[in-house]
């Protein structure tokens, strides 16, 4: 199967990153829209015209399907992206909340951190009172998204980020990490909710969700890997070699 993951920048690349520990995939082309990143302060229209203009790019391509790794746009233009392609396309939420029902019981404590687009929409909390989640609570964090990006994973400044936060939080029995960004904050995130809370990769979520659903018959260990931005290519490779070989 051939692939686009598509996301608002390079926070999309912890979903690939699953993708490849997995080797589910022949070939894989990254699109991340870097020239207009952050999608999370924006709002519903433009990321449903960003999520269709970013299905005409993959065009270019003949796919199997596109992976929505962007909870913004999973969030709020999924459907509109899945009526505009000819492939199947596939957002996060759905896999992230099948696998938090699969992680805790419908009572216990949730926690959804997000952007403000992906908060705002309530999708995840939407979605877990289908399955009759009782306790959801969702809190933008948006300040994690470019202490990431400058790789603060640990320190003086993300912990004070995460009692800014999160201090008058008490732990949750789970934590959904509701943006691309947050698995490369999960140790810290796990370190300050203690080791009974439990975290709710995207990337995770998705490979078991695809699982299920397709017959994958055979394994990749060597896809091809093809990475696109709309501003600054470049950049993104270099971070691309690097997340995407850290341990
Ligand atoms: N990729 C976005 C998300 O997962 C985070 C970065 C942004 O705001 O664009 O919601």
């Amino acid at each position: 199967m051939k692939i686009g993951v598509f996301d608002s920048g390079i926070g999309g690349l912890t979903v690939v990153k699953s993708l490849l520990e997995h080797q589910l995939f022949e070939e894989i082309i990254y699109f991340g829209d870097t020239a207009r990143v952050p999608y999370g302060p924006k709002d519903k229209n433009t990321i449903i015209r960003y999520g269709i203009e970013a299905v005409e790019f993959f065009k270019n391509f003949e796919l199997d399907m596109i992976i929505v790794a962007c909870n913004s746009v999973s969030a709020y233009a999924l459907e509109e992206m899945q009526e505009s392609a000819s492939c199947p396309v596939i957002g996060v939420i759905e896999p992230g909340v099948l696998a938090t029902s699969n992680a805790v019981d419908s009572h216990s404590n949730v926690l959804v951190i997000g952007t403000k687009a992906t908060v705002n929409s309530k999708a995840y909390e939407n979605a877990l009172k289908v399955l009759k989640f009782t306790n959801v609570k969702s809190k933008a964090t948006p300040l994690f998204v470019p202490l990431v990006e400058e790789e603060l994973f640990n320190g003086t400044i993300l912990n004070a980020t995460l009692r800014h936060y999160f201090e008058n939080e008490e732990s949750p029995d789970a934590v959904i990490l509701g943006c691309t960004h947050f698995p490369l904050i999960s140790d810290a995130i796990s370190k300050y909710f203690g080791p009974n809370t439990k975290l709710i990769h995207s990337g995770d979520a998705i490979v078991e969700y695809l699982e299920k659903r397709f017959d994958f018959k055979e394994k990749y260990p060597n896809p091809k890997l093809e990475f696109f931005a709309s501003e600054n290519p470049e950049a993104l490779k270099k971070i691309a070699k690097r997340w995407l070989s850290a341990k």
